[in-house]
């Protein structure tokens, strides 16, 4: 596709709004949608991003903070009315954001009507919605299945006398997507969404919703990435997720958005477990008729060092067909911040990095000022898998994001005590408010950087061509028509000199731009440099 590029959710850049999270407008301490849409402003236009993916904030009894929907086509009051998320839209559109919303496919709540329906008699029409199968001898589980937060992918439901599935919560029953009346009225949900004007769907966990017929047993594993539950990395998940079946799945996905209305540029990124390269590209479809998107974990998966940041992009560069489109996502509401993982120092060439890349980068609220993983106290915790296997716990990157240093951190006129979850530490010295008028600070290098992705056809849309770095440092070329701009970042710990010509475009430590670098250049931990060769 000798165009390819062109398109926004190809050279713009995402920013995930964890709404409970980013702005609260009523005093209760939890973010709402009204909240969203008046913070648009510094999103389009003093950060400079060009879409928005907004978690879940559909009807849900919140077991696991909205990922259990009990109402796909419904805004849950905590959040406001269906009629604040027009005008979202309204105003996100009029500022040129696209908006992009979670669609949670895999599994309903139980407090779902589908779900309620098919739990209360064996012979309900929509019995067959959901994974039901009769107890094996002595009230066996029908197989070995773990959910992904720990303990049996199966409950027992006494009034019917038969095991339902959920891979996640006992609360988040699996829907079947094997029976096609189901796969209708989730194809209108999503239809319903279309008409209200979303440009786009996150897609939780789609990788799972075919899994084998027969539910056979999964084989026990030998090693694991430890992402889950102890228990779910214990086995090779060959039989509970990504069946082949799906693919015909992902193809009728993808009609229903490119066909519901042509002059609308739709996109479908799916949350797709990380897989070797081979298996992850098909994703995308044979033809790149699958998703327009598979979300890339693998920086985050990654260890953080020049080497193995570099086998991730050439890996990914050499894996992907001719049609399909990269993209990149450092931190989101499952990951601990990346702050706190790399480091502040190593924070800064992480933006540059993100930035930089051919691909789309989705970049997670707050990770623009450095917000680090907050210490919950245990008995302000409120992740469920956290809750039921220590140590895991999400919370940490899902605290309220830091405006500025008034005592609700600007989120909330709530006292401390009635947020929903407790500030991290550091607000009143890291927030948007401080950082603004700082020319040297993380939110300035975001701004700048931004900027000059928009601004610069070699970093939205140009060529990758790796570049043979000294130790520590990863070095590559953006490549775009006339263009050749070179990106270095010292990813060690060490400082270590670099031979760099050309006029510097952005530079993570203070402000060089608009210096000519000619020859050896010393980069200090987490320094980069984006220079215009020609
Ligand atoms: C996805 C979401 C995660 C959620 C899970 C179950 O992994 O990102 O937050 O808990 O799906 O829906």
């Amino acid at each position: 596709m000798s165009d390819i590029g062109h398109l926004w959710w190809q050279h713009g850049v995402v920013y995930q709004i964890y709404p409970r999270s980013f702005q609260d407008t009523t005093g209760n301490g939890i973010g709402d949608l009204r909240g969203v849409t008046g913070r648009l402003s510094y999103l389009a236009d003093v950060l400079g991003v060009d879409a928005i993916w907004l978690s879940p904030f559909f009807r849900s009894p919140m077991a696991d903070f909205g990922y259990d929907v009990a109402d796909y086509v419904d805004v849950d009051p905590i959040f406001g009315t269906l009629d604040d998320f027009d005008a979202l839209v309204v105003e996100a559109h009029r500022l040129g954001l696209k908006v992009v919303i979670d669609w949670v496919p895999n599994h309903s709540s139980d407090r779902h009507d589908w779900f309620l329906e098919s739990s209360s008699s064996r012979d309900n029409p929509k019995r067959d919605w959901y994974i039901w199968r009769p107890p094996g001898a002595d009230g066996a589980l029908p197989n070995n299945w773990v959910s992904l937060f720990g303990g049996p992918a199966w409950t027992f439901h006494e009034p019917t006398g038969e095991y339902y599935l959920h891979s996640f919560l006992s609360q988040q029953p699996d829907l079947n997507w094997r029976n096609p009346e189901v796969v209708d009225a989730m194809h209108d949900t999503v239809r319903f969404w279309m008409d209200r004007g979303v440009d786009g769907f996150r897609l939780d966990v789609i990788h799972m919703i075919l899994k084998d017929p027969q539910l056979r047993d999964n084989p026990p594993s030998t090693s694991q990435p430890g992402w889950f539950a102890v228990e779910y990395d214990a086995f090779e998940h060959v039989h509970d997720k990504a069946h082949p079946d799906i693919h015909e799945q992902f193809r009728r996905l993808r009609s229903l958005v490119d066909d519901h209305d042509p002059s609308v540029e739709r996109m479908l990124v799916g949350e797709i477990e990380p897989l070797p390269w081979a298996e992850w590209v098909e994703f995308y479809g044979a033809e790149g008729d699958g998703l327009h998107l598979p979300f890339n974990f693998r920086l985050i998966e990654s260890s953080w060092d020049a080497g193995s940041i570099k086998g991730v992009v050439d890996e990914l560069e050499a894996a992907l067909p001719s049609f399909a489109w990269p993209n990149y996502v450092l931190g989101n509401h499952d990951q601990t911040r990346l702050a706190s993982r790399v480091g502040d120092q190593q924070a800064r060439a992480a933006a540059m990095l993100l930035l930089t890349l051919r691909g789309t980068p989705t970049l997670y609220y707050g990770d623009e000022i450095g917000m680090h993983q907050a210490d919950i106290p245990p008995d302000r915790q409120q992740d469920p898998f956290g809750r039921r296997v220590p140590g895991e716990g999400r919370d940490g990157c899902r605290t309220p994001m830091q405006w500025d240093a008034t005592p609700g951190a600007g989120f909330s006129t709530a006292d401390a005590s009635a947020l929903w979850l407790p500030l991290a530490e550091d607000f009143a010295k890291r927030n948007v408010a401080t950082q603004l008028d700082d020319p040297g600070s993380l939110l300035s290098l975001y701004r700048n950087l931004l900027r000059l992705r928009r601004a610069e056809p070699a970093l939205n849309r140009g060529s990758y061509r790796p570049l043979d770095g000294p130790d520590g440092v990863f070095l590559f070329e953006r490549l775009h028509e006339t263009t050749e701009l070179t990106v270095a970042l010292n990813l060690g710990s060490v400082p270590v000199s670099v031979d760099l010509t050309g006029t510097v475009l952005a530079n993570t430590n203070g402000d060089h731009r608009g210096k000519e670098l000619d020859g050896t250049t010393e980069l200090l931990p987490g320094e980069g440099f984006v220079v215009r060769v020609r």
